[in-house]
């Protein structure tokens, strides 16, 4: 446009001054449109920005404290460790944990063992023909100790380094196919969980108001009949996780116990209860599920009457149980509700827009519409029909 006349019409459209100018459409569809799409934004505001995201409330984060206490006796009888009664202060490993607990389900057991030399377990890097093979002094971290040099009969077919370590060695590929300890599956554990949003100075905990000690005695949580009893068997635990108890317990694995803290401290609603999920936290491929579950190794150490001392290895499997507090709680703030009304409300300077763009591509007399819309106001114009375009002559 400002090619032949010049700089001056240039500068013109660089310092334009634009006034809206009202334009009356009398048009029952693009009204409609209009109001629809008003009606659109409240909606919006009223709907999900004040009932379902609360946007009115003041929000703060729980912090959470936990205690466990888990109950029940397991009587395994093994070659290795004879009959044996198993109560909460072995199984429980250890005694107590930061919003954790583990439950032993299933071992393997190395007893005797001394501070001796052996040969080392067959495998492609410890195997020999003769002392060559084996370097005095030399460890390999995934062995079993210090090679002494020698060459010496593992077996009558294979012979292997000699070390020095703890020896028998343990051998964990007989890991029992039931889980060992398979009656940890009625075993019940008592949580203790206190929550508190400092914001708001709110204190709760998860044995609510209402539940006495006789009742905490006998009950066991039921999300339909006893939804509000702090006390869990294990095995419904793991089955609300969709697990398999006696199955999960053979490699172990880790489950989360999920408490819900949300609340909504606003008076009208006053609600704030915990309510209990659970879920495998260690996830198992199930097709390539190498290394799977959850296991550690501890010792018992004895002396002998002759002064020797010697251990106990166990190699312990089980599911550890990760308990998870989470949740805000919000209560009516003056500041969130200004600044969040403000926001969506600001959704409604979008409506002309919409109504303009509907007006001018869908409506019949759009190209009407379009030159009453936009006119520049010239010297000329004065004189002309409205709606000229600048420069027309
Ligand atoms: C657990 O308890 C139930 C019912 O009391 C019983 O039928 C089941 O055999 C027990 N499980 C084990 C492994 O002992």
């Amino acid at each position: 446009m400002c090619k032949t006349t010049g700089f001056q019409d240039c500068l013109h459209y660089v310092f334009d001054y634009e006034t809206p100018k009202t334009l009356v459409i009398p048009s029952i569809r693009v009204g409609c449109v209009f109001r629809f799409t008003q009606l659109l934004v409240v909606l919006y505001v009223v709907g999900y920005v004040c009932v379902v995201q609360k946007a009115y409330q003041d929000t703060d984060s729980v912090i959470s404290t936990v205690t466990t206490k888990v109950k029940g006796f397991a009587f395994t009888n093994t070659s290795d460790m004879g009959p044996h009664l198993w109560d909460v202060a072995e199984y429980v490993i250890p005694p107590q944990g930061d919003h954790s607990f583990f439950v032993l389900t299933n071992m393997v057991v190395t007893p005797e063992q001394t501070q001796s030399r052996c040969p080392e377990l067959p495998n492609p890097s410890t195997t020999c023909v003769d002392d060559c093979d084996c370097i005095e002094g030399h460890s390999d971290p995934r062995g079993n100790g210090i090679q002494t040099g020698l060459c010496e009969n593992y077996s009558t077919t294979v012979k292997t380094c000699e070390v020095l370590s703890w020896c028998p060695h343990e051998v964990d590929t007989k890991l029992p196919e039931r889980a060992l300890m398979s009656a940890a599956e009625n075993f019940t554990v008592l949580i203790k969980n206190s929550i508190t949003y400092p914001k708001f100075n709110i204190h709760r905990r998860n044995i609510l108001p209402h539940i006495n000690s006789s009742y905490l005695k006998r009950c066991e949580f039921n999300r339909t009949s006893d939804p509000d009893c702090p006390i869990f068997r294990l095995k419904h635990i793991v089955s609300e996780a969709g697990e398999d108890f006696q199955d999960m317990a053979v490699k172990g694995g880790i489950l989360g116990i999920l408490i819900d803290w949300s609340c909504d401290l606003d008076w009208w609603a006053k609600k704030c209860y915990p309510k209990y999920s659970f879920r495998r936290l260690d996830n198992k491929h199930p097709v390539n599920n190498v290394a799977p579950g959850y296991n550690f190794r501890f010792v018992k150490y004895y002396k002998k009457s002759d002064g020797e001392e010697t251990r106990m290895l166990i190699k312990a499997y089980g599911i550890r149980f990760n308990v998870i507090a989470f949740g805000t709680a919000g209560k009516f703030g003056i500041v969130p509700t200004i600044v969040n009304l403000g926001a969506a409300l600001s959704f409604l300077s979008l409506v002309p827009v919409v109504t303009d763009w509907f007006m001018l591509t869908c409506m019949k007399k759009r190209d009407f519409y379009s030159k009453q819309k936009v006119s520049y106001l010239t010297e000329d114009t004065e004189s002309m029909p409205m709606g000229s375009t600048y420069g027309t002559q």
